[in-house]
């Protein structure tokens, strides 16, 4: 069965065609990250006009490539992100899945895009028959984390589908938190893959050097809610995460040290991807604010592998491409005798992919109730 996904949850136009949930045939994503890079952050009016100016391209494209693996293939469903996600960009997919759907003669399925990002470890390419066959059954139970922008929270999967909330972000998500930061020190947008580069250099210019490099870091605090409560939002307390009191720590240290964001010509400078360079002092914070927030993720991941049996933990959502959290949580892990399952980074961050392939598992908004459906903004899982 090939379905037809489309995402334009926030600021990516995408669309992608899978094969029986699991086989990716075509794969098109248009990222509207330079239109809104000089805002500093994602602005809805301008996502939405350009998911409808490219929406048309993207899925034509999708449906080409596609056609260039299987000349004689049908798409045999269309499958649509409906929540969560910025209400006047979700309309633009939603309305032209429906519109395919009816064109084509096809079902539709309306999908979650944080159950979605869960999916995408499970997505393999043509050629690659990685997981192609692996029974998804067979890694469940699983600990599950959706780490991105808008997300972070973490799930007990007793079935495929069948989704419980362990523990949750009490203000930011750790994809916020990181663009936050990376605004603050004038690192440009999106942050996260800026602050990863950063700490990525400035932990290799202490070689194997471990000690001399954790030693090296400012002891910014480690995204822990209040002292002394047990339960929060429902959770347990330990299985909460709390990043605005790291925002603040860093706020202050800014503050306190104006030299950090106005160094002299001839401060050491540090390298990093693409031949930019920062300041040696500013990658020892940024590298600092990374620990702490991969630091409280792992912390709170332990807890939960510890508390409960698991075969597999799962990580999907844009966060989960940040090198240093994927090195520390397979760790964790694997430490705790527990497989580590993550996506491709290509499947990482927002893509049409996972929204076709969970669709062939999960088609729990079809039919007349898919085509009348809205969007559903804060919808949430578990
Ligand atoms: O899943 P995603 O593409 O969109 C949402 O559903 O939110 O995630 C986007 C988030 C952004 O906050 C971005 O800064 C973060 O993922 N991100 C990263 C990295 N790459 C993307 N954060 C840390 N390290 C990275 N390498
Ligand atoms: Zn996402």
């Amino acid at each position: 069965m090939n379905i037809l996904g489309i995402e334009t949850s926030c600021d990516e136009t995408a669309a992608a065609v899978v094969k029986d949930g699991r086989s990716v045939l075509s794969n098109v994503v248009y990222t509207q990250i330079p239109l809104h890079r000089p805002y500093g952050g994602v602005v809805p009016e301008i996502a939405s006009r350009a998911h409808v100016e490219k929406i048309s391209e993207v899925v034509t494209e999708a449906i080409s490539k596609f056609r260039e693996c299987e000349p004689d293939g049908k798409i045999d469903a269309v499958a649509v992100t409906y929540g969560p996600g910025l209400s006047p960009a979700l309309i633009v997919g939603l309305n032209a899945a429906k519109g395919l759907a009816v064109s084509m003669g096809v079902p539709i399925y309306c999908i979650n895009h944080i159950e979605a990002h869960l999916h995408t470890p499970f997505l393999s390419d043509v050629g690659d028959d990685v997981y192609a066959s692996c029974p998804i059954e067979s890694k469940m139970p699983a600990l599950a984390l959706a780490i991105s922008g808008g997300h972070t929270n973490w799930f007990e999967l007793s079935n495929y589908g069948s989704y419980r909330l362990l523990g949750q972000t009490l203000d930011d998500a750790a994809g916020e938190a990181f663009d936050k930061a990376a605004k603050l020190l004038n690192l440009g947008y999106p942050g996260g893959p800026k602050i990863d580069s950063i700490a990525k250099a400035y932990r290799a210019s202490f070689g194997e050097d471990f000690r001399r490099w954790k030693d090296s870091l400012e002891p910014f605090p480690k995204g822990c809610p209040r002292e002394g409560v047990s339960v929060l939002a429902g959770l347990p307390a330990d299985m909460c995460v709390s990043f605005s009191g790291l925002k603040t720590a860093l706020l202050r240290y800014v503050q306190k040290h104006h030299e950090l964001l106005s160094p002299s010509p001839d401060e050491p400078r540090l390298e990093y991807k693409g031949g930019e360079s920062v300041t040696l002092e500013l990658a020892r914070i940024v590298s600092s604010y990374q620990e702490a927030i991969v630091g409280a993720v792992a912390d709170r991941t332990r807890t939960a592998l510890k508390r409960g049996d698991y075969k597999s933990f799962i990580i999907g959502g844009g966060v989960s491409l940040n090198s240093r959290l994927r090195e520390v949580l397979k760790r964790t892990a694997e430490n705790e005798g527990v497989e580590f399952l993550t996506a491709k980074p290509k499947y990482c961050g927002d893509n049409g992919a996972m929204i076709a392939a969970l669709a062939y598992y999960r088609r729990n908004l079809t039919g007349e109730d898919a085509l009348a459906a809205d969007v559903s903004p804060s919808l949430e899982l578990g």
